[in-house]
């Protein structure tokens, strides 16, 4: 009865981690939550209040495909002075979650067979979204000791005949790790001329931290003309559930991928566009949340710095945080299972990032929490 594509696909297990989480909490159990894959905070009122305005108004019914001229007017101001893409508002299409517009560029570009070059630790749904267009998943390991950045070497002895697309995820989840200017530009010297697709999502753009400036990779050269620059709401304006999320691409490009949009979603919810709007024209907000995720980010990593068996890896961006515990003896899931067994941290074991002897910690939760979590991660490491 199933699809031999859908077949092909693995379950989420950060979901399923973030379901058992939540079963525990329920049943009263004190359970610290380093497994969440969300901030913590509430959507900003402003953003609410425009939301309740749109329905008021009867803005309730499809809007153009790709989204309202609005909102992709602001977004493409926003692209132009925050991260110098060369865009017009044509060039935007707005979308269910930026997870959809993955999914969408994925379909629009890959045909059965075609290579996809997925740097790994990944985001579990790269390699699962590539599969389900028939392509096939090349994964580049982006090492420890380059800080899991790709190299430009394992990057060209990846490069083949078949290759069609390279995602880039940056500041990456899992890891935290981003890209500067000039190893961006490095990369760009890799794959410019080689008719290969790049789809740089960005999601994490606003998470930055120790004062770098997030450099997008349509910004270099002439790469706007084959990178699909992947971005959204989610993260910057933690409006998770209102899955509203865009991608900028050139026009050849959106023509094609407007066609997967208007015949799958028809467009992202009237509401959650309008919402945006009022969001992404603010810039104080998204500042304030980096603020607080940067400190937090200090405290966790100062909190597991002196562990002998656990090797906090601070992040430059985002709100998770790997850690190395191969000195456990445990593999990844072990090392995540007994730690939520015994002493009620829940985690995220890495294999599922392809990175065995990892674990991805979240500090998208308090203060108060993540001092809980650091005593009782020093107590299991006692034990181990
Ligand atoms: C790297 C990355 N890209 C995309 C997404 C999807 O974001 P959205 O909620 O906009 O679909 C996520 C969500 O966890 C993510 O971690």
């Amino acid at each position: 009865m199933i699809s031999s594509r859908v077949k092909l696909l693995s379950s989420s297990s950060t979901l399923k981690i973030t379901a058992l989480t939540k079963k525990l909490k329920k049943e009263g159990k004190d359970v610290v939550n380093f497994a969440a894959g969300e901030p913590d905070f509430d959507t900003p009122s402003f953003i609410k209040e425009k939301a309740k305005l749109a329905i008021d108004k009867g803005l309730t019914k499809y809007t153009p495909s790709a989204g309202t001229n609005e909102i992709r007017e602001a977004i493409c101001r926003k692209l132009k002075e925050d991260n110098n893409i060369p865009c017009e508002s044509s060039n935007i299409i707005v979308t269910s979650g930026a997870k959809y517009a993955i999914f969408a560029s994925m379909v629009t570009f890959l045909d059965k067979g075609e290579e996809v070059l997925i740097p790994s630790p990944f985001w579990v749904s790269y390699p699962e979204m590539a599969k389900l267009c028939g392509a096939k998943v090349k994964v580049v390991n982006a090492k420890a000791r380059d800080n899991f950045k790709l190299s430009v070497d394992s990057l060209a002895r990846a490069i083949s005949k078949k290759t069609k697309l390279l995602v880039l995820n940056y500041p990456s989840n899992p890891t935290g790790a981003t890209y500067s200017e000039n190893e961006l530009k490095a990369i760009y010297d890799v794959v410019k001329d080689k008719n290969i697709i790049v789809l740089s999502d960005e999601i994490y753009e606003i998470l930055s931290y120790d004062g770098a400036k997030h450099v997008s990779f349509a910004s270099i050269g002439d790469a706007h003309k084959f990178t699909v620059t992947i971005n959204g709401f989610s993260k910057s304006f933690s409006m998770t559930g209102w899955r509203l999320g865009y991608l900028e691409a050139a026009s050849n490009f959106i023509e094609a991928i407007s066609k997967v949009i208007d015949h799958t979603t028809s467009c992202a919810s009237s509401v959650s566009q309008a919402a945006g709007l009022a969001a992404i024209q603010d810039k104080k907000w998204p500042q304030t949340m980096r603020e607080e995720f940067e400190n937090r980010r200090n405290l966790l990593f100062n909190g597991l710095s002196s562990l002998k068996k656990i090797k906090p890896i601070k992040p430059s961006g985002t709100f998770y945080m790997f850690c190395d515990i191969k000195k456990s003896g445990l593999n990844s899931v072990e090392f995540s299972s007994q730690l939520l067994d015994k002493q009620l941290v829940s985690t995220i074991p890495a294999d599922s990032f392809g990175a065995e002897g990892y674990i991805r910690l979240s500090f998208a939760t308090s203060i108060q929490d993540i001092e809980k979590g650091i005593e009782r991660i020093k107590s299991f490491s006692l034990g181990l």
